[in-house]
């Protein structure tokens, strides 16, 4: 593997709404084209090498939509997921989910345990799906279970830095972002891994999810490949 390769690339898949208004239709429609750019995606990201790959699909804000697009990205997140299993297998893809699932209809949380479980001994890339994910409410909690932890004597507040912090994160077992990417032309985080973004290489795409192809993923590890990463230093 080359040096300066992105071991983690995550994406902000912004601009489905957009998208499918442009051509007249209802932004559900953006959804639905999306999610199926989310499995080319998926695979193409473990066919190029990538390691770990952190899709934002559902955000702590996005409950706050009209509450028909709440009902249909779940309804759609449940059956494209129930499909994903031979695409796992087929990809040798490890699926996991980062974010809170407690607000997530029990049939949801059941198809993704049973990915989680039925997809844990491949070896290949790292899939996590990103769901009512919010990266204030990550650390918060992060902080919580740190308190929680030196009140009970688990930990020495003396000892705390950020590998150890870094130890309760939804992230634990990852290595930081090393390329972010986000399409759909705005160019904010959006509360998206914040912690683990800190040295993250940016590129923007104009272009809506939707649109995505595996040639821009391709041409965004080019890009990445140009930059030069000092993390600080000279
Ligand atoms: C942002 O576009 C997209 C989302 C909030 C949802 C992303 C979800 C998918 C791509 C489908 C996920 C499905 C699976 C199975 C993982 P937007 O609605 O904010 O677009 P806009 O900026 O044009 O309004």
């Amino acid at each position: 593997m080359q040096e300066n390769f992105p071991k983690h690339v995550a994406v902000i898949m912004d601009g489905n709404g957009r998208w499918a208004t442009s051509l007249g239709k209802k932004r559900t429609y953006g959804h639905y084209i999306g999610s199926l750019v989310v499995d080319k995606i998926t695979k193409s990201a473990a066919k190029i090498g990538i390691k770990y790959l952190t899709l934002y699909a559902f955000s702590t804000e996005n409950w706050s939509r009209p509450k028909s697009e709440v009902r249909f990205l779940m309804a759609l997140l449940k059956t494209q997921l129930r499909k994903k299993e031979r695409l796992f297998e087929d990809n040798n893809v490890k699926f996991g989910v980062i974010g809170n699932l407690s607000a997530f209809d029990s049939r949801i949380v059941e198809v993704i345990n049973g990915l989680i479980k039925k997809t844990a001994n491949n070896n290949g890339m790292k899939l996590n799906l990103a769901l009512n994910y919010g990266g204030k409410y990550e650390i918060v909690q992060a902080v919580k279970k740190v308190c929680e932890d030196a009140k009970n004597k688990y930990l020495n507040i003396d000892n705390i830095d950020e590998k150890i912090f870094e130890r309760y994160l939804y992230t634990h077992d990852m290595p930081d972002v090393d390329l972010l990417i986000r399409t759909g032309g705005e160019k904010r985080i959006s509360n998206f891994l914040l912690w683990q973004s800190s040295y993250a290489e940016f590129v923007f795409f104009d272009k809506h999810w939707p649109e995505f192809t595996e040639d821009d993923l391709v041409a965004a590890i080019d890009e990445f490949k140009q930059r030069k990463r000092r993390f600080g230093g000279l």
